[in-house]
């Protein structure tokens, strides 16, 4: 990989910190919930993108549990959105095979969303083609606490030897347990940090910066990331 002549190696996993959408809004002078309304086609477009370049697990983040502290209109709009996007998908999903999931504290979402939600999930759990994540309610520490307060119980009924709690224990405690680690995060907006987002499991992640604002990522800047992943030459930490 990286290599001069080398095929291009796709990312089995992307994430996606989908940043921007407020800043979007006010360029346009619109209300920041249009910046999320905006945001929907990209979120469209980055799908079929991913689907044909062959990517099996697209992980997005799409609301973190520090979201929660925002205006409580636009928390209202941005579940709304939600609801809606899922309910108007479905049917996409089935013919594009895509499987829907979700990492986060589901529990926290309002009850509509959280129906509209596990139905989906019921309905295209064996669709194989793409699984695409939504991080809804999700913050990376929060999902590690909850990690080692399960694992604390099993050490205390007896259940683990805590001398044999190993790396592979701590990953089958995550919300992520059989999602394979994201070879590439992307984060739009051009904003150089991490923000609470899988921080476990993007270890040796490439990550991809882009000035781009979300609602104005799509197809062409998808592509671009991948392009800017394949010149990379990962070395885990070997030469
Ligand atoms: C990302 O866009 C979407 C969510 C966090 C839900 P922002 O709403 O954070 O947009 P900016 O960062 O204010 O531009
Ligand atoms: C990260 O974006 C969360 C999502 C994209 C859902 P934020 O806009 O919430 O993060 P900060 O505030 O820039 O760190
Ligand atoms: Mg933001």
């Amino acid at each position: 990989m990286g290599k001069p002549g080398a095929a291009p190696v796709v990312p089995r996993h992307v994430a996606i910190i989908m940043d921007g959408n407020g800043r979007w809004a006010q360029q346009h002078h619109l209300p920041r919930l249009s910046g999320h309304e905006a945001g929907r086609k990209s979120v469209k477009q980055v799908v079929q993108a991913a689907i044909d370049h062959g990517v099996k697990y697209l992980t997005l983040y799409a609301f973190s549990v520090e979201n929660w502290q925002r205006p409580r209109e636009e928390v209202q709009g941005l579940m709304g959105l939600l609801r809606g996007v899922i309910r108007e998908e479905l049917s996409e999903m089935g013919k594009e095979g895509i499987r829907l999931r979700t990492i986060g504290r589901r529990q926290d979402l309002p009850e509509a969303v959280r129906e509209e939600l596990e139905a989906a999930i019921e309905k295209t759990k064996h669709h194989t083609r793409l699984d695409l994540i939504l991080a809804l309610s999700y913050g990376s520490r929060v999902e590690i606490t909850e990690a080692v307060q399960s694992i604390a119980r099993e050490v205390k009924a007896g259940a683990l030897d805590p001398e044999k709690i190993k790396e592979e224990t701590v990953a089958s405690h995550l919300y992520t347990k059989d999602i394979p680690d994201p070879d590439l995060l992307i984060r739009t907006s051009g904003e150089m940090r991490v923000s609470n987002f899988l921080l476990w499991q993007i270890s040796y992640a490439e990550i991809h910066v882009t000035p781009v604002l979300w609602p104005d990522f799509g197809k062409k800047e998808f592509a671009d990331a991948l392009a800017d992943y394949a010149r990379r030459e990962r070395r885990f930490g070997g030469i």
